[in-house]
């Protein structure tokens, strides 16, 4: 969601929402076909259904379509997602694309045809989900974005989006490096996301915004690392190659924390000391970011919290019980963390999360 793509909707700051939702009554659709069964057999399907749900049973069904598990923060977030939907007694069934759009779009026709409550949706690329989305819409299936977001024509086919400012995430990013380098002249090259997601876009024009307001600060290079560690490593080893074995670099800018880790990795392999003859701001505030500033190879991070689904499920919840109707966004906390934040408290505090 772009601070542009803000204007006319209501915003809802959040930073951390309550996890605990209402409660909600047993839906009449998995209701009558339960009273449809015979004794015996419904005896045998309660029983079935109490082996794989937590007690008091499901009362909510939710297909959730995750990209895959392209970093670290894509790990923390179906793990959390899990543990969130546990805590409401909510049936969540997720469906991994393994990055692409096209397996996305079968596992939405496959939720609507299974007739589930709703559908969560983190969206690879910003386009194509029009025609999806609509089928979801003919079925009465609300279905909620989870940290991307897509084109404005779709704007009408979800309920609401949970999903950081990530053009300011870009902004804060470019900010602290120009507050940290000063006057000094600083080449900076820039690990890009996923081409067409709308994170990859938005922390790309959010930088390049921050860095305009300053001459001494240039972008020198530009490519996708698409969210990999592998990827990132490659990626920066051409970008030292191309810019005199790293010499003419100041700065590294990733959309995300892997592909920073693997930065670090091919600037130590070329002789170079990451986080002190280059500097490096990335995004989402991963253990390894924090232990690679402990190590005092790494500077800056912008949190991106994992803890989309907890957001979305109270809101889900919600509507279906009250008919709450949610603002069209609703956004989380970006905070930026630095070497001089304790990194090791902040790598403690994250470790065991599913990162
Ligand atoms: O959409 C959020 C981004 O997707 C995270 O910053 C990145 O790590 C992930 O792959």
């Amino acid at each position: 969601m772009s601070s542009t793509g803000l204007q006319g909707l209501e915003r809802c700051q959040i930073a951390f929402f309550g996890t605990s939702g209402p409660k909600i009554k047993r839906f009449t659709k998995r209701g009558k076909r339960l009273m449809a069964l015979k004794p015996m057999l419904l005896g045998l399907a309660m029983a079935s259904a109490a082996s794989i749900l937590p007690a008091g049973a499901a009362q909510l069904t939710v297909g959730f379509s995750q990209i895959g598990s392209e970093s670290g923060w894509r790990a923390a977030e179906t793990t959390v997602s899990k543990s969130e939907a546990a805590k409401r007694t909510v049936n969540l069934k997720i469906a991994d694309a393994q990055q692409k759009q096209e397996n996305q779009i079968k596992a939405i026709r496959s939720f609507v045809a299974q007739g589930v409550d709703a559908i969560f949706l983190a969206p690879v690329v910003s386009s194509g989900w029009d025609a999806v989305l609509k089928e979801a819409k003919e079925a009465k299936i609300p279905v909620i974005l989870l940290d991307r977001d897509i084109d404005p024509s779709g704007k009408d086919l979800y309920l609401t989006a949970v999903t950081s400012d990530s053009v300011h995430e870009g902004e804060v990013a470019g900010d602290w490096l120009a507050k940290t380098v000063g006057d000094k002249a600083c080449n900076v090259v820039e690990l890009q996301g996923t081409v067409g997601a709308s994170v990859a876009t938005n922390r790309k024009k959010g930088f390049d915004t921050a860095i305009a307001k300053h001459a001494n600060i240039k972008l020198v290079r530009s490519q996708t690392g698409d969210f990999t560690r592998a990827k990132g490593k490659e990626v920066m080893e051409s970008f030292i190659k191309a810019e005199a074995g790293g010499k003419s670099i100041c700065a590294v800018y990733a959309h995300n924390d892997d592909m920073m880790v693997g930065a670090i990795q091919a600037m130590k392999e070329a002789g170079l000391k990451p986080g002190k003859d280059i500097l490096t701001v990335s995004i989402d505030a991963v253990p390894d970011i924090f232990k690679a500033m402990v190590a005092g190879e790494a500077n800056a991070t912008v949190e991106l919290t994992p803890n989309m689904a907890g957001p979305a499920l109270d809101t889900l919840m919600a509507y279906k019980e009250k008919g709450t109707v949610p603002p069209k966004w609703i956004q989380t906390e970006s905070k930026l963390y630095t070497s001089a934040d304790d990194p090791q408290k902040a790598y403690d505090s994250k470790k065991g999360l599913g990162y």
